[in-house]
């Protein structure tokens, strides 16, 4: 028996784990067994996503966000629902979407409903995803362009009066980056002072093995913690490929083997790599352990590498390792790191 991840850091922070439909309806026997064991807390990857649960005007499908319900009750495990509002796997009806009424329409109607119907079910929702852009300013999305600027305001204030015994969080990525860190500062002040409940800020952490923004996100944990929210480590992955927007922080041999169109490590990942994820996770949960007090849950974005989306983005069919459990679910020296720093 492997130690517990959860049980490790029990005294500092929850661990959660992102999930897909088969992993609840149990068909994969590793995961099965994993999940309860190792972690303290679940996310929906994909099925609360509007696109999966509301899939047409005015029809709604609940199939899977009710299994996911049944399985978190059935182990114990508190659910961090994600998303209501994200301009990303949007339903086809939706995309397309022309007047600000119709766009008004489904945007209150989405978030009363599903909020209100897993009030006391779920523990959380990301009521807001990705709503800044890198310099902080508010992203183009459909929301923006059809209800203006405060529709922000208005999505927390409707899933408050839907969900009152659920948390509610804004959750982004690259906000421990300056700039984009001082619009979701300005954000979250913006919705205090307008009077709406605002309970946390999701730190999502896709980040790369080999240059983990060590500093940057201690600054985070300081200012956004200094606003009296929680906050959390929400979508955690070390990828050890590079993007292609990467600058010269990246790996150059990975840059190079990126460029050239390559998937370096199709075959199995160098020791040199294994040994920089490992640092990067040993760094990452030091800075976490020092925070523990800030910190209310660090949450990977998968159980095992197989899983994870990294594989398939920013370019599809790659072999990527970000996770703490390999292809097998085998606990790797990154996992056994993080269970030492503790
Ligand atoms: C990703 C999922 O992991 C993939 O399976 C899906 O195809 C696309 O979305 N930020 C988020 C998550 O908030 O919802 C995204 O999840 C990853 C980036």
């Amino acid at each position: 028996q492997i130690p517990s991840l959860q049980e490790t850091y029990k005294s500092d922070f929850v661990i959660g784990t992102a999930l897909n439909a088969s992993q609840i309806e149990e068909k994969e026997p590793n995961a099965a067994r994993l999940v309860p064991q190792q972690f303290g807390a679940i996310t929906p990857e994909n099925i609360m996503k509007a696109e999966v649960i509301h899939p047409e005007w005015n029809r709604y499908n609940f199939d899977l966000a009710d299994k996911l319900v049944a399985y978190g009750q059935k182990h114990h495990l508190p659910i961090n629902a994600h998303t209501l509002i994200w301009h990303s796997q949007l339903p086809p009806f939706m995309r397309s979407m022309k007047d600000a009424d119709s766009v008004r329409k489904f945007f209150t109607d989405h978030i009363t409903t599903i909020a209100s119907r897993y009030d006391g079910k779920v523990y959380s929702w990301d009521v807001v995803n990705e709503a800044l852009e890198e310099d902080g300013s508010l992203r183009k999305s459909i929301f923006l362009e059809k209800l203006g600027e405060d529709y922000i305001i208005d999505a927390f204030r409707l899933a408050q009066k839907a969900a009152p015994n659920t948390k509610l969080y804004y959750n982004d990525y690259n906000i421990e980056q300056p700039q984009k860190r001082a619009g979701a500062i300005a954000l979250i002040k913006k919705l205090k002072a307008a009077g709406v409940r605002i309970d946390g800020v999701g730190i999502q952490g896709h980040w790369r093995a080999y240059n983990v923004p060590l500093r940057d996100i201690e600054q985070s944990i300081q200012e956004f913690s200094a606003l009296g929210v929680e906050v959390m480590f929400t979508e955690l992955d070390l990828g050890v490929l590079p993007n292609p927007w990467d600058g010269n922080s990246a790996d150059v041999n990975q840059k190079a083997a990126y460029n050239a169109g390559m998937n370096p490590y199709a075959a199995g990942l160098p020791d040199s790599m294994q040994a920089k994820l490992t640092k990067g996770y040993e760094d990452l949960f030091r800075l976490f352990v020092k925070y523990s007090d800030q910190i209310s849950r660090v949450t990977f974005w998968g159980v095992n590498d197989g899983q994870s989306w990294l594989n398939d983005w920013p370019i599809q069919g790659r072999t990527n390792y970000p996770l703490l459990f390999d292809r097998q679910f085998k606990p790797k020296p990154a996992f056994y790191k993080v269970i030492e720093v503790k």
